[in-house]
């Protein structure tokens, strides 16, 4: 699909968008013979008072120019106490699909009106070019009587700017590549086919990979990941992306992500409905590679490295078992109290590994870690944990200039106090709150830097199609990543 932005219409396209507000004016730059006819369309609206032009209300309908039926979709801003970000890329991009289902090949959006709602050019060009990219995602892999429909180019009339339309488009596709890859069911995306997409994501993209096979991890003694990892026939890798874009630098971002390929729940089972969405148990992965390819792509002057410790959560003979104690790479003893806790356990190791061995001056995990984040905050916002409160600013800016919503949950000295253990050094089932108690686990291996922990176990997938997101993996995170990396960015 390819988008550009005109300054006029040379030519009807199969199907039109027209962006109004509640004021229900139509643009004065449309040509005679398109005006006349939308304008007794928009008429027709106003008498029977059946559309407002609210933000993000929509109608749909057909007109007639040269003898030509074009497909119209109208687009409501509201005003400016009601226009909404959120509430205009949801809007686009179900008029977006529902244009596309209509067989319309390409698409005119008359959109100059938004520049009155959005002042920064960048800003809109990139929401408009972002959610409708966003919008073009289907899984359909393993569907064999799929039927492909494709809008072919989409013309985006309006004051945007072609350097953003590149960074929406890149964003848009990043999101979408994490999206896919927390699609792909456990069976075919084991930890080793994850660790081989990245490698191509890598070369294609400019970051290095390194990967490093279980004796390699072995030898590193990340020994609380080795346990998750241990009861599975696939083995674990460990995953780590580079990317130098600031070479004279010393300050590199550390991006750790949770990549469970599979999580069953080890010997303490899940119920077969907890386990039949634990294919997305590496969201926090796809977040960070996402935002790896995002960041490498538009060539930010940043250096960033991203850890994934890839494994499956199984049950064999060589299981981890409740009641164990556990080392880890940082030499904690950890106590099992359930195996399902297992995202801690992997994650401590690569957040351990991060600071020593990658030199990072800060540290962001990202992680489907707790069912108690979807009781915190539903399925609309990821829970935050932090022990720095000017880089939590910088991750909180992030997600809001993604259009994504986060938010930070409270330290209290007597949620650390749970994390002891009688035996061991602590504990991976330091009960409720569970989100925080997870959160905290993570952030004693953090050492002194700067940290934010990412709980997306709510946000990482969706059972519903809402606005830019369809049934599945939604790709949370990886346009606030490459936010906050662009935020570290020299210019
Ligand atoms: N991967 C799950 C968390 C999860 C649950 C993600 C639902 C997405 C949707 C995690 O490994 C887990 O099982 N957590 C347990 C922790 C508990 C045993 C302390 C949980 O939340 O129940
Ligand atoms: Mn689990
Ligand atoms: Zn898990």
């Amino acid at each position: 699909m390819k988008l550009e932005i005109v300054d006029n219409i040379t030519s009807l396209e199969d199907a039109m968008v027209l962006l109004v507000d509640e004021s229900l004016e139509l643009p004065s730059e449309l040509p005679a013979d398109l005006s006349s006819e939308l304008m007794s369309y928009m008429k027709g609206l106003k008498d029977k008072a059946s559309y407002k032009g609210k933000i993000g209300e929509i109608n749909y309908g057909t007109i007639k120019v040269k003898n030509d039926y074009l497909n119209i979709a109208i687009l409501g801003l509201g005003n400016n106490d009601t226009f909404s970000t959120i509430k205009l890329q949801n809007g686009l991009a179900d008029i977006f699909r529902s244009l596309k289902t209509k067989c319309s090949k390409s698409i005119l959006i008359m959109a100059r009106l938004i520049t009155q709602y959005m002042d920064s050019s960048r800003k809109r060009t990139v929401l408009m070019s972002e959610s409708l990219i966003m919008a073009d995602y289907e899984f359909s892999e393993y569907k064999s009587d799929f039927e492909a429909k494709q809008v072919e180019h989409i013309y985006l009339l309006g004051d945007f700017e072609k350097g953003a339309l590149e960074e929406g488009v890149i964003l848009g596709e990043s999101n979408k590549i994490a999206r896919h890859l927390i699609n792909l069911p456990a069976n075919k995306l084991t930890p080793l086919h994850l660790a081989e997409l990245v490698k191509s994501y890598g070369n294609i993209n400019g970051f290095e990979v390194i990967l490093k096979n279980k004796s390699e991890i072995e030898a590193l003694e990340m020994n609380a990941f080795l346990e998750v990892a241990k009861g599975s026939s696939q083995p674990p890798v460990l995953i780590i992306m580079k990317y130098t874009g600031n070479p004279g630098s010393d300050h590199r971002l550390g991006y750790v992500g949770k990549g469970l390929t599979y999580d069953s729940g080890g010997l303490s089972i899940k119920p077969t409905s907890g386990m039949v969405t634990m294919k997305d148990d590496m969201g926090g992965a796809a977040a960070v590679i996402g935002a790896m390819i995002a960041i490498s792509k538009l060539n930010l002057k940043v250096n960033v490295t991203a850890v994934i410790a890839a494994c499956e959560n199984m049950i064999s003979g060589a299981s981890y078992k409740p009641g164990d104690i556990i080392s880890s790479m940082a030499k904690k003893s950890i106590f099992i109290g359930n195996t399902d806790a297992e995202g801690r356990l992997t994650l401590v190791d690569a957040v351990h590994y991060i600071v020593e061995k990658e030199d990072v001056s800060a540290v962001i995990d990202v992680a489907t870690l707790t069912g108690a984040a979807i009781h915190c905050l539903g399925h609309d916002a990821t829970c935050a944990i932090s022990n720095n409160d000017d880089y939590y600013e910088v991750v909180s800016k992030s997600f809001a200039k993604a259009n994504e919503h986060v938010w930070r949950l409270p330290i209290f000295d007597e949620y650390k106090a749970l994390l002891k253990h009688h035996e061991a050094d602590l504990t991976n089932t330091a009960g409720s709150p569970g989100t925080i108690t997870a959160g905290l686990f993570i952030g004693e291996f953090v050492q002194d830097k700067p940290w934010v922990h990412l709980d997306i176990a709510g946000t990482a997938f969706t059972d519903k199609q809402v606005g830019i997101y369809t049934k599945g993996g939604t790709g949370v995170a990886v346009r606030p990543l490459y936010y906050v990396a662009k935020k570290f960015a020299a210019k």
